[in-house]
């Protein structure tokens, strides 16, 4: 302490003798270095100038290194830093004083700081946290405003017990909401989240913070933080309006930007066109139509989908496809299909008619048989089967009659 006291004040001497550092020149490190917490996955740096360093005319620095959670490397004048990042593994951060003289550096030893991670059981905090935003027309007034809904889902932990019940906030700026309604897993755990409506801006750049925490009888649970950019969560809505229509073999396709805060020359676009065989086709445009040929017999699904282009902001997520859209007619297949499935049925009911006729000898109730001279044949037959031989049957029953003594014959040779 004391030898670090006596080149402090030799240090003081040379700033005092001489404006110019040089090599003798001794930096001191900040004082009372802090992590302070000012909202969901934000925290402030302050520190203090060394009130020993006393010198009026020389420009000092600061360098800031965050540790954890990411390795983060910055400098700046200011003796606080606001910063974004995730508090669930904890926080440390190293600040020093610096000053740039010439090309060389000086500067001063480091000091740190550490923001404790929130206690919590292993496995208990939520997994696979996915969010996006979507931009509606606001409806209740005339100035053309939008507003955006954020739709998050997540997974229980792995450890979570079955009575845990998770929380999900969101940071937007300075704007913190609690979520309203939660969709529910079967053990009833939240494990989604919507916000019809938010304080995120249309065209937001800024990050968004998400938190979950948690309760439960039987563990601490662990909460979770994940920071997203705004650009690429934001899901389009669907072009409007689509049309087809086919004059000949051209079909031409048009449609409208979808609701969204931004212009027209924003969007780019993917056209989806199917047949019901398994012709297949996605083609990208710029412009709000596009032209294609048909084979002229098919009949065609058109659905369009549409994602706001690099030139506007960071390339986000491409809409849902739009509702089909249908063009064609598709006469022959579907008259062939109709031909085939209808004789196929008239084939079956002749079948099973043919075999109630067999099973309970309809054909002779219906059209009992006329009485006819015997023939030689029949006499023979009948001879044989004296058993039987009261009763006049048509000529199919006499074969079977013929049929059953030689099963018979059969069935006693093999026994
Ligand atoms: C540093 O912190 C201490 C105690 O926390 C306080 O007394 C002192 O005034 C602080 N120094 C400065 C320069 O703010
Ligand atoms: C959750 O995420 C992990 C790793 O990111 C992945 O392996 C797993 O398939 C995901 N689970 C579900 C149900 O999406
Ligand atoms: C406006 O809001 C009402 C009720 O809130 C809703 O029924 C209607 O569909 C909305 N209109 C538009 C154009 O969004
Ligand atoms: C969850 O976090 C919010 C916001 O930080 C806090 O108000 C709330 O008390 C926390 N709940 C639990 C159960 O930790």
């Amino acid at each position: 302490m004391v030898p670090a006291l006596l080149i402090l004040l030799g240090a003081i001497e040379t700033l005092q003798t001489d404006t110019l550092p040089d090599k003798k020149f001794l930096l001191l490190p900040p004082i009372n270095f802090t992590i302070k917490v000012t909202g969901l996955a934000q925290v402030v740096l302050c520190w203090e100038p060394n009130p020993n360093q006393g010198q009026k005319n020389v420009n000092l620095n600061y360098h800031v290194k965050i540790n954890t959670p990411q390795e983060e490397d910055y400098e700046t004048r200011n003796t606080q830093s606001k910063c974004e990042t995730t508090l669930h593994q904890g926080v440390s951060a190293s600040v020093r004083t610096i000053l740039w003289h010439g090309h060389s550096l000086l500067a001063s030893s480091w000091v740190s700081a550490e923001h404790k991670a929130p206690p919590g059981s292993p496995g208990t905090s939520i997994v696979n946290l996915t969010c996006t935003t979507n931009t509606a027309a606001s409806n209740y007034t005339n100035l053309k405003s939008y507003e955006v809904s954020l739709h998050c889902t997540w997974l229980a932990g792995k450890d979570a017990p079955e009575d845990t019940q998770y929380f999900l906030y969101y940071r937007y700026g300075p704007w913190t909401e609690e979520c309203q309604e939660y969709s529910k897993d079967t053990l009833s755990r939240n494990t989604a989240c919507w916000f019809p409506r938010t304080f995120i801006h249309s065209k937001a750049r800024d990050r968004l913070a998400v938190h979950v925490n948690g309760s439960s009888n039987h563990a601490t649970i662990k909460p979770f933080d994940q920071l997203f950019d705004t650009q690429a969560i934001d899901q389009p809505n669907p072009p409007m309006d689509v049309t087809a229509e086919t004059e000949g073999s051209r079909l031409s396709i048009q449609w409208q930007k979808p609701v969204s805060a931004f212009p027209i020359h924003c969007f780019e676009y993917e056209v989806k066109i199917c047949n019901t065989k398994d012709y297949y086709q996605v083609e990208k445009t710029t412009t709000n139509a596009f032209v294609s040929t048909t084979d002229g017999v098919s009949k065609y699904s058109i659905q369009v989908r549409a994602a706001v282009s690099p030139h506007c902001r960071a390339m986000g997520l491409w809409s849902k496809w739009s509702q089909p859209v249908y063009v064609g007619k598709e006469k022959k297949p579907i008259a062939g299909w109709f031909l085939i499935t209808l004789t196929a049925v008239l084939c079956f009911i002749l079948l099973i008619f043919f075999f109630l006729c067999r099973i309970y000898h309809l054909w002779t109730k219906m059209f009992p048989p006329v009485p006819a001279p015997k023939s030689t044949f029949k006499d023979l037959i009948m001879t044989t089967n004296c058993e039987k031989a009261g009763s006049s049957e048509t000529e199919i029953e006499v074969i079977s009659y013929v049929e059953e003594p030689m099963l018979e014959v059969l069935e006693d040779s093999v026994f």
